[in-house]
């Protein structure tokens, strides 16, 4: 049988001006299931995320989504084709309200507002400030409002780049729970500094460092592995 994957990418190397930030990264994303990105600040996880989303195009190295090559493919190209995106910084209209930020969102998705009240029921939080600013909503409720701004577009692909960053560990659990339910339906890429919630999600596991991919391996071999410590260790 053919390896199942949906996302795949092979030697990025990604600049900013003339400092590069990945060199030769390599990754492979299956259909279903978690993957995560671990490693310290600085290591690259967020240019690699970019670099996959569209946001960064890499200088050299190839991305294949679903079977076609999308490496220097518009954002908004990526995202018909199925690629979700939530950035580390949010990723919602702060002046705008919980629910005019859903109803964005929802707005190329058929039934729309079927898909809002699935939303709420996945983040009840959420349901409870539907008239609420988006910006006044705390660090947890705008991770969640913009993981479900990303969904509204039903991704074969999720990507989030630290979900739990600033949040209270009684939310995270909230969100690891979600995100766990959706790798049983579409594949989901998670940046994290939370290792646990990392590995809790993702069968597999990369590990980055000043820009390559320094281990990677199926989570429960990473978990064990002495070299993890070494590798985020600031
Ligand atoms: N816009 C930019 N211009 C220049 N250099 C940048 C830019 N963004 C990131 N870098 C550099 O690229 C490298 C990788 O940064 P990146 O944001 O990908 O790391 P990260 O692993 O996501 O870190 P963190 O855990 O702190 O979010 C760092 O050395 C960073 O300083
Ligand atoms: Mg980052």
């Amino acid at each position: 049988m053919a390896e199942d994957v949906l996302l795949q990418a092979d030697g990025l190397c990604t600049f900013y001006g003339t400092s590069q930030a990945l060199f030769d990264v390599a990754l492979k994303v299956p259909s279903r299931g978690g993957v995560a990105i671990l490693g310290r600040n600085g290591a690259g996880k967020t240019t690699l995320l970019k670099t996959l989303a569209g946001d960064l195009k890499p200088a050299r190295g190839t991305v294949r989504f679903n079977g076609s090559e999308c490496t220097r493919m518009p954002v908004e190209a990526r995202v018909r084709r199925g690629i979700g995106h939530v950035p580390q910084e949010h990723g919602v209209f702060g002046r705008l309200t919980v629910k005019e930020n859903l109803r964005i969102g929802a707005m190329a998705a058929p039934r729309g507002e079927q898909r809002i009240d699935e939303m709420i029921e996945l983040f009840p939080r959420l349901g409870q400030r539907l008239g609420q600013q988006a910006g006044t909503l705390s660090g947890g409720e705008r991770k969640m409002l913009a993981i479900s701004r990303a969904l509204l577009g039903s991704p074969h692909l999720l990507m989030l780049d630290e979900p739990t960053e600033g949040v209270w560990h009684g939310v995270i659990e909230e969100i690891a729970e979600c995100l766990e339910q959706l790798t049983r339906t579409i594949a989901v890429v998670i940046v994290e500094q939370h290792v646990k919630m990392a590995l809790r999600v993702a069968r597999y596991c990369y590990v980055m460092d000043r820009g390559h991919v320094a281990l990677q391996g199926p989570s429960d071999d990473v978990r064990d592995d002495p070299a993890l410590v070494r590798l985020l260790a600031p």
